[in-house]
């Protein structure tokens, strides 16, 4: 093995890790899913839920994450499998490093279609592409762009090869230097998207909608996805965050980091909601507009508004960017196990992963037109990737991680690693042991359809469960005093 003998790169900048996770973290989540799970989900009521489970469930498996990655030095299989052994536990445990840096590949087979999107709507809004004069309309050029194998595989192929350029770089010269520029960039554009919505007539409806927290529309299947989507969000259990935190320099603090990351991809989820329900409401269209918003509703939109295209081709320059700065840390994982492991540069990884990838998101891209009929249980193969990861591999690989740190591996481990002082510490290790375990738990028990758990009225006993295993818990391992004490 190679690693052992190079010195791993590092960030360069004090802000290269918080930039390149942020970017990782912000994107097609923030602006194509999050606003129309909102819309779809009743508004503040899903935002209230869905900050919550960042708080609850995202932050500690995030800092979880961070410390595997810097305490191991490398990826995410091998970052793993060097934490185990140091506490004598078995490398069998590695396995969990495999499923993450499999689902960081899985979710960019077809993140590369829906980036793809992006980027030919940004050309047709430049070409005049968009033209039509009501929804009809532009559901019918959304329905030819996916029809047309070629075109749809011509800009998901652009995406593999911009990321894969980009990884090919390197940490430093690559990622770090693109995100740099590309995350001040897309969040400048989102402010300027902002005030242009702010001026719509639109922005007060928008604000409330986000806003104003109705408890009555809160559905368990919207808590679901909240939960779900914290980890998509935040790319966490996908290797993403794993491996950059293996970059990151000894001295900067995990939990500070934590908090700028998750802030900063909240906040730019609640500014694209800003910027996209304002123009949605002021031309009196529905929320509800499902995964079609951005790509059908919007469009329209900025046709009946003053300066329409010009907003519009920021606005898609903006999203294509965003989903670039995570597209290539869904495969830096895979790149830097193979340039470890594997003794070739980093070059011929970038672009040997950049051709398996095309070929498995070339078959995902087909789900939408060749390839409509092949489905398996009801699901294409790109419902497939999406409905494994999410649902599946990364609450699993959660779980994982928070279950090894908070009862298996030694404690100094993370007492060192995370730095945190002793109450904060014994915070952590309470959402690591508790909190976040059953919050993915609850995960599973709905994918397995074990039960429709109907929150709204069992939140008293979840509280009741949560507190009684903590109990019981903390009578079985006298590891928690044992911290506070030391
Ligand atoms: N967090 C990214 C987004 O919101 C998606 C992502 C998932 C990135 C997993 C990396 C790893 O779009």
């Amino acid at each position: 093995m190679t690693t052992e003998q190079q010195p791993r790169a590092q960030w360069l900048g004090r802000w290269g890790f918080v930039l390149a996770a942020t970017g990782s973290a912000v994107g097609l989540g923030n602006i194509w899913k999050f606003p129309y799970m909102t819309g779809e989900h009743g508004g503040g009521a899903f935002v209230l839920v869905y900050l919550v489970c960042i708080l609850a469930v995202g932050v500690p498996v995030m800092m979880t994450e961070i410390a595997f990655g810097r305490r191991g030095r490398g990826s995410p299989i091998d970052a793993v499998r060097r934490v185990v052994t140091e506490s004598g536990r078995s490398s069998a445990w590695s396995l969990l490093g495999w499923m993450a840096m499999l689902c960081g590949f899985m979710i960019l087979s077809f993140y590369v279609v829906v980036a793809g999107w992006s980027f030919s709507y940004l050309w047709k809004m430049l070409s005049g592409g968009l033209n039509g004069s009501g929804v009809d309309d532009m559901a019918a050029i959304f329905v030819a762009n996916n029809e047309n194998p070629f075109n749809l595989g011509f800009w998901s192929t652009l995406v593999t090869l911009a990321t894969m350029l980009i990884v090919g770089k390197g940490v430093q010269a690559g990622i770090e230097k693109s995100v740099s520029w590309m995350m001040p960039g897309m969040v400048i554009m989102l402010l300027i998207l902002i005030g242009y919505g702010a001026f719509s007539g639109g922005f007060g409806e928008a604000w409330s909608f986000l806003f104003s927290f109705n408890t009555g529309s809160l559905s368990s299947e919207g808590m679901l996805a909240a939960l779900g989507h914290a980890f998509f969000t935040l790319s966490l259990a996908s290797g993403a965050i794993l491996t950059y935190g293996s970059y990151l320099p000894d001295g900067a603090s995990i939990g500070r980091t934590t908090f700028s990351v998750a802030i900063a991809d909240t906040l730019v989820a609640l500014m694209a909601g800003l910027a996209i329900f304002p123009i949605i409401f002021a031309n009196g269209m529905s929320p509800e507009g499902g995964p079609g918003l951005l790509f059908m509703s919007l469009p329209l939109a900025f046709q009946a508004m003053p300066l329409g295209t010009l907003f519009g081709v920021l606005f898609f320059v903006m999203l294509s960017m965003a989903a670039l700065t995570s597209s290539i840390s869904m495969v830096e994982a895979t790149v830097s196990w193979l340039v470890d492991n594997k003794g070739i540069t980093r070059r011929t990884a970038a672009w040997g992963t950049g051709i398996v990838l095309w070929l498995v998101s070339t078959l995902a891209m087909l789900s939408f037109n060749l390839g409509a009929d092949w489905t398996l249980g009801g699901r294409h193969f790109f419902d497939w990737l999406d409905y494994l990861t999410s649902r599946w591999m990364m609450p699993l690989g959660g779980l994982g991680m928070v279950l090894l740190a908070g009862f298996v591996l030694k404690s100094e481990t993370f007492r060192e690693e995370l730095g945190l002082a002793p109450h904060w510490h014994v915070l952590w290790l309470f959402m690591v042991r508790y909190v976040s375990p059953l919050g993915i738990l609850v995960i599973f028990v709905d994918a397995l359809g074990i039960a429709r758990l109907q929150f709204g009225l069992h939140w008293p006993w979840l509280l009741a469960v949560l507190a009684l295993i903590t109990v019981i818990g903390e009578l079985l391992s006298p590891r928690l005093r044992r911290t506070l004490a030391g």
